[in-house]
């Protein structure tokens, strides 16, 4: 297990967030501080025991690339739902269509009984993909309430503490 410099706390991210668009650089490099792994390819008897599973082999470059992209689909989101936005201005059908596409982005990694050769996308994926579930259901409730979706960074993040 390695540890983020500075992702003990939120604060550090949401500085960052709000400096567009060096905040894209710098949420890359704050994240991929710790995502110096490889995907090990997994042994044969873990393939076997998972018989009904998809099998979806990625490589570095090409997690690396659905990353970045969720790198900036993520920025959109605070953006949109940063608690200082007055609620008359709140655009609720961008916040679940970003959502949709974090989601969507994120099923192409992993999650939904896919096996792929990153272990930690097979441990956290379905967690990662429940909160952005349960931040688009606050998000449908009236009024709006956007603070999961605002915090989903560390949804991001709890998979990367295990990187
Ligand atoms: C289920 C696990 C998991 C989740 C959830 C996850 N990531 Fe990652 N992320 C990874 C892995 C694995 C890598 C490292 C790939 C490598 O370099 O070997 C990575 C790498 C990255 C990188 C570095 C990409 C590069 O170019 O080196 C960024 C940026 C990133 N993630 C952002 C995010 C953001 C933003 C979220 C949330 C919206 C997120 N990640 C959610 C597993 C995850």
């Amino acid at each position: 297990m390695r540890t983020v410099p500075g992702a003990g706390s939120v604060d550090p991210i949401r500085a960052r967030v709000r400096r567009r668009p060096s905040a894209v650089l710098g949420l890359a490099l704050l994240l991929s501080a710790c995502a110096a792994i490889r995907g090990a390819p997994p042994d044969e008897a873990s393939v076997a025991a998972r018989p009904a599973t998809v099998y979806h082999a990625m490589s570095r470059p090409e997690i690396q690339g659905h990353m970045r992209v969720l790198a900036e689909e993520l920025l959109t989101l605070v953006g949109l739902t940063a608690p200082e936005v007055p609620a008359a201005a709140v655009n609720r059908d961008e916040v679940l269509a970003s959502l949709g596409r974090i989601a969507g982005r994120a099923r192409q990694v992993g999650g939904g009984g896919t096996f792929t050769n990153y272990s930690v996308v097979n441990d956290y994926m379905d967690a990662f993909l429940e909160d952005v579930a349960l931040s688009s259901e606050f998000a449908r409730r009236e009024p709006p309430n956007l603070v999961p979706a605002n915090r989903l960074v560390q949804s991001c993040l709890s998979c990367h503490r295990s990187l």
